[in-house]
This record gives C-alpha cells, structure tokens and sequence, in this order.
C-alpha cells in the first residue's frame, strides 16, 4: 500500500449506499473501507485508521451519534474527521451532530460533486491542521532550545560578572592599600635615620658626660642596652612587613588584571599565587577541618601569551571545587579522622619542550568521582552540589577557556576515593 494513498472510512447499513459512496471516492483515487454497522466500523478502528470517516446516522444497533461519541471518546482516534451522512436534515440533528464532534453533515440523497468536494476540502484541511500542529512542534522545540541555551549563557554571564565584580573589589582594595603602605614605607626608613642619628647623639652624649646615679637608674629601668639592640631590629621587621603588604598588593592586582581584547605574555605562577592568595581564607582551618595544605611544585615556566584573568578564572574553579570537596568531606567526619589524613592540593607546572606547551596540574587527595560524575564534569550546568550551592558552570566555563580562548586542553582524572587531578595544557605561543 502506498503510504500516501488516502484512506477513507465509510459507515452505512444501507448495501447501495454504501456502494455508491464507494464508487464516486474510488475513481477519485481514494482507498475505501467499508462498514455496515456503528459497531463494525469500531470494531475495524482498532487495527486500521483512515483519515476521514463518512458515518451514516440511521443505523441499526449503534446509531451514527453513538458511534461518533465512541470515536471522539477514543484519544487515538478523536482527531479523524468525522462527515455524518444524513437524511435528517432538521437543525435539531445536525446541531447534535456537531455538538458530538462531527466537522460537516451531507444529506441524503447526496450529488456525486458534491460528496467528492466536500470530502476533499475536509482532507486537505486535516492535512492542513497537521502541518500546522507540526510546525508548532517544531517551533516549541526550538524556543525550548533556545531558551535553555539563553539561561545557560545567562549564568554564564553572571559568572562573568561575578569575576569581573571580584576583580574590581580587589583591585580596588589593592589600590587603597598602595598609599598608606607607601607612606609607612618611607616613614620606616625616616625612623631608622632618625634613630640612627638618636644614637650616634647618645653616644657621644655617653662619653663626653658620664652619666650620673639618677640617670643610671633611669637606663636600667627602661632596659636601655636590650631597647638600643632591639629598636633597629623592630623597625628592620617592619620594613619586612610592609615589603609583604605590598607584594600581596601586587598580587592582588594580578589576580584582577582586566582582560584585553587581545592575548599578552604573562607569567602564570603569578596568577596561581595570586589566585591562592584569594583563596587562603577558604583554605584555613575552620570549625570543621584543619586548615588545607597546598604544596606549590613549579617548574621553569616561560612567560606564556594568553588573557591571564581567564586563566586566573580558571585556577579559581579548579581550586575552589578542590575546596568545596573538603568542606563536604568535613561535614561527615570526625575531626580525628581528618586530622590523621591531612587534606592536600598540589600543583605542579612543568614546561613539555617537545610539545612547546606549559602544563598545570592542580591535584587534591579528596574523596574523587565515581565515573558517571568524571564523564559529566565538564558539561554546563552539571552540579551534584545542593540548589544555590553550585550552578554547575564552573568547569564548563574552565574548560571553554582553556579550549576555546587559548587553543589548550583541560582534563580530569578521578577515581572514587583516590582524588582527582586536573591538568591545563596551554601552548606557550608565537615567539
Ligand atoms: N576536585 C573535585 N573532587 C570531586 N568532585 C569534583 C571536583 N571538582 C569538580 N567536581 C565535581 O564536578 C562537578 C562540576 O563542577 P563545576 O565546577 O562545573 O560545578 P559546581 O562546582 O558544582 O558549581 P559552580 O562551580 O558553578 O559553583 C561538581 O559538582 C563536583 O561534583
Ligand atoms: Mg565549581
């Protein structure tokens, strides 16, 4: 049978009826299947469907509404179009007939031309109405799409902003730091010129008057050989102190350098210590666990082209999901269990000569994933975390960096219960 033959079913007690409705809509090139009773025609519904129904009213046993009601009641076949056919043309019926789902009437006796139209006109319109209902379909798929592609890059976007406003903070703060350090810098060399020159007065002070009991007393009293030996060592530390403020300012602005629209060279040790500086609030101990050990591995690493906010993104996920792990881990044991197994990240970098590409590895001795977690890492909004504690985008996002924006690759590897190693391979770029 052809798959595109129309198929019509004809439901009359009447035998010439039947074959007169059959001759006009075979020569018109239609399949006919017959029926002579409401039960029949239901009966034959079961295992063959037609794409137009023609149902005599007048029948014995189920009568043409019934069997409509049946037809319409039946959601695999409510949506073939019924054509009662009728010799009561009072409103009455034909107002039931629609009522009970029917889309047109013909009344007995009908003209060949016009059974003829109005079945195809009928047909056409079925054909119609499917077009349509797959288009629409179609359509809602599409929206569906993109819709979730449009929440998708709407998180992504947050994420974005998310850096972007942490930078700016960060950068900001760095920038507020700059001045007072600045000063106390300076302000610390002042003293120990002051003191210097204090001291050298003291002294001469010391030998050309010798002191007398009272003043004597006084130098034991306040410790004045500890205070003359310490003064300078305590301002030499605090010189010390402000040289660290000011690298963790420096840091600090590394970790919110502000992405340009084209790759520069950059060193990315600086960017993991910055972006670990960031972190260390998170990596001490807390209520639940002992602080997170990290142990920096770094080989000889050429300066690399490359947008190093991105790449300081993506220590930050990394990172931060090493850590997110620990605190879950945390929740479930004991401290004593977890200070017999002390919680480590490693990173390690070397530079693949051979390859002319640098490779990060950030590793951590947790709990790993068991593999239908490892194969999904990497897709966006895959999360096993709680609602509102992780959107699931931060590895996709990763890996789109390093992929995409830098030509490099990133990849897992993970085992239930042996920790889990990411490795960022970037190509080290033009000379
Ligand atoms: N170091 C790790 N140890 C164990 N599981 C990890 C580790 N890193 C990632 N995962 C798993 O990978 C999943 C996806 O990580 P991803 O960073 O993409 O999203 P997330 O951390 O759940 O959410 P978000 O980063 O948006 O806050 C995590 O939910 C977690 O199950
Ligand atoms: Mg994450």
């Amino acid at each position: 049978m052809e798959p595109d033959t129309i198929k019509v079913l004809v439901v009359d007690d009447t035998p010439t009826n039947l074959e007169i409705v059959s001759e006009v809509l075979e020569s018109a090139g239609y399949e006919i299947a017959v029926a002579i009773s409401g039960d029949r025609a239901l009966k034959r519904l079961q295992t063959y469907r037609p794409d137009l129904i023609l149902l005599d009213i007048q029948m014995p046993g189920l009568n043409g509404f019934e069997t409509c009601q049946k037809i319409k009641g039946n959601p695999d076949l409510a949506s073939i179009p019924v054509i009662f056919i009728t010799a009561l043309n009072d409103a009455n019926s034909i107002a039931k007939g629609f009522a009970l789902g029917a889309i047109d009437y013909i009344s007995k006796p009908f003209q060949k031309e016009e059974l003829l139209a109005r079945v195809k006109m009928h047909l056409q319109l079925q054909n119609m109405t499917q077009q349509l209902e797959q288009q629409v379909l179609d359509r809602t798929f599409a929206l569906e799409t993109a819709l979730s592609q449009l929440k998708a890059s709407q998180l992504q976007i947050v994420q974005y902003e998310k850096m972007a406003a942490l930078g700016n903070l960060v950068a900001g703060v760095a920038h507020e730091i700059n001045n007072p350090i600045g000063f106390l810098n300076g302000s610390i060399q002042n003293a120990e010129d002051y003191v210097q020159d204090l001291f050298e007065y003291l002294a001469t002070y010391q030998e050309l008057q010798p002191p007398n009991d009272q003043v004597q007393e006084s130098a034991e009293e306040v410790d004045l050989d500890f205070l003359l030996d310490d003064l300078p060592k305590l301002l030499h530390s605090m010189r010390g102190a402000t040289h660290r403020i000011k690298g963790i300012s420096t840091s600090l602005r590394t970790f919110s350098r502000a992405d340009m629209e084209y790759p520069i060279r950059a060193n990315l040790h600086e960017g993991l210590d910055s972006t670990l500086l960031i972190l260390k609030y998170r990596l001490k101990a807390n209520d639940q666990r002992p602080a997170i050990e990290v142990e920096q591995n770094y080989g000889e690493l050429p300066e690399i082209e490359c947008f190093p906010g991105q790449l300081n993104q993506v220590f930050m996920n990394i990172l931060a999901n090493a850590i997110d792990m620990f605190d879950e881990i945390a929740q479930e044991n004991t401290s004593e269990i977890l200070r017999n197994q002390p919680q480590k990240i490693m990173i390690q970098t070397a530079t693949l000569a051979e390859k002319k590409v640098v490779e990060i590895r950030i590793m951590d001795n947790g709990e790993g994933m068991p593999d239908e977690v490892k194969s999904r890492v990497f897709d966006s909004s895959f999360t096993t975390k709680a609602v509102g504690k992780g959107t699931g985008l931060g590895l996709a996002i990763a890996h789109q960096i390093v992929a995409e924006k830098h030509g490099g690759t990133l990849t897992v590897q993970s085992a239930l219960g042996q920790g889990t190693e990411f490795c960022i391979r970037l190509p080290i770029g033009a000379d």
